[in-house]
């Protein structure tokens, strides 16, 4: 692809899902990844470092740094999901221990550090709890003015939460900083964040069809998967890439059964990657939004104010419609090719 690539920082808690948004970018010729923030979320921030560090050098690239964030939510104790997200974040996946290093700075000052590289360029993307954009946007509250986009995976608007009956993962493991990054966008701000949530994310199905599909497109020697395989069965695909793919998705997808929705996993974070370079492929509505801090059985419930009730303007456009066939379409083409290209047997 000929044309300038746009600057882009991940904020991730990485999670398969996670994995499979870095993997997107790693794959989208468009994009150049300048930064990645590690924050605790599926897993503690540490174990979320070693992932980050060790899916770059699993996939050759030595040249976009990687910051550690804080240990906590702003508030509150943290939760980790490792029943979702397997003992290390990555599903039945294991990667070897990562030879490269963190920043010297935080995950913080490494979302104002690239803000600042870019003025009025920077595409946001974060798929973790919002920890340590709060912090940023507390040492410096311009950010909102000098990026040029922001995607949020998190909330879930008018349907059912995936950590309590009504909140979900991201915001209710920290809530208050959710409740800090969303009072930091009005229309003075010259964009809003696009918040992608439960309602639109739980869409984006992967299934073992599908991930067939990936293989074949990285031209990898695969298995059909099944829901009658035993219990984290090895990937014995030849692509490396596909083969850690295979074993995080594997982890996934019995996560996924075992609650009673099928054998597939939602690709929660990879929508909001996609979005983020082509925020055609989904359709926002703008509304006033906030975070319940306070209820007893409510906390971390994300409301969007549709009728205007609160008398306050739009501060996010959250996602309302996606076509997951033209998602997977895009996923698969572009994760294909570049696992493809990283197999040198
Ligand atoms: C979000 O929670 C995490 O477990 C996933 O990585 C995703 O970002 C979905 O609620
Ligand atoms: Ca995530």
């Amino acid at each position: 692809m000929t044309g300038v690539r746009q600057p882009v920082f991940l904020d991730v808690d990485t999670g398969v899902d996670d994995a499979m948004a870095l993997v997107y970018l790693f794959g989208s010729a468009e994009a150049e990844l300048v930064g990645i923030a590690s924050t605790a979320g599926n897993v503690p921030v540490r174990q979320v470092c070693r992932n980050n560090l060790a899916l770059l050098e699993l996939c050759g690239i030595t040249d976009v740094p990687v910051s550690m964030g804080s240990e906590n939510p702003l508030q509150t104790p943290l939760r980790t999901a490792e029943d979702t997200h397997g003992p290390y974040g990555l599903g039945h996946a294991r990667l070897p221990a990562p030879t490269t290093s963190l920043t010297p700075y935080d995950a913080a000052e490494a979302w104002v550090r690239a803000a600042h590289a870019h003025p009025g360029e920077l595409i946001g993307v974060a798929t973790g709890p919002l920890t340590n954009l709060a912090l940023a946007l507390r040492a410096d509250p311009t950010l909102p003015r000098l990026l040029r986009r922001l995607v949020i995976m998190g909330g879930a608007f008018d349907y059912r939460g995936n950590t309590t009956p009504v909140a979900e993962w991201n915001v209710s493991v920290d809530p208050e900083s959710a409740a800090e990054v969303f009072a930091a966008w009005d229309s003075e701000v010259g964009h809003l964040p696009i918040v992608l949530g439960l309602n639109l994310t739980e869409n984006i199905a992967m299934t073992p069809q599908l991930l067939g599909r990936l293989a074949a497109a990285a031209g990898s020697s695969w298995t059909p998967m099944s829901v009658d395989d035993d219990r984290g069965a090895a990937s014995a695909a030849s692509n490396p890439l596909i083969r850690v793919l295979e074993d995080a998705m594997r982890f996934y997808f019995e996560f996924h059964h075992d609650q009673g929705e099928g054998y597939l996993a939602h690709l929660h974070d990879p929508l909001a990657a996609a979005v983020a370079l082509d925020t055609g492929l989904v359709r926002s509505r703008p509304a006033p939004v906030g975070v319940e801090l306070t209820g007893t059985l409510t906390r971390g419930m994300t409301i969007a104010d549709w009728s205007r009730r609160w008398g306050r303007e739009p501060n996010a456009l959250i996602g309302v419609d996606v076509d997951p066939a033209a998602f997977f379409d895009r996923f698969i083409s572009r994760v294909g090719a570049f696992a493809k290209q990283l197999d040198h047997s």
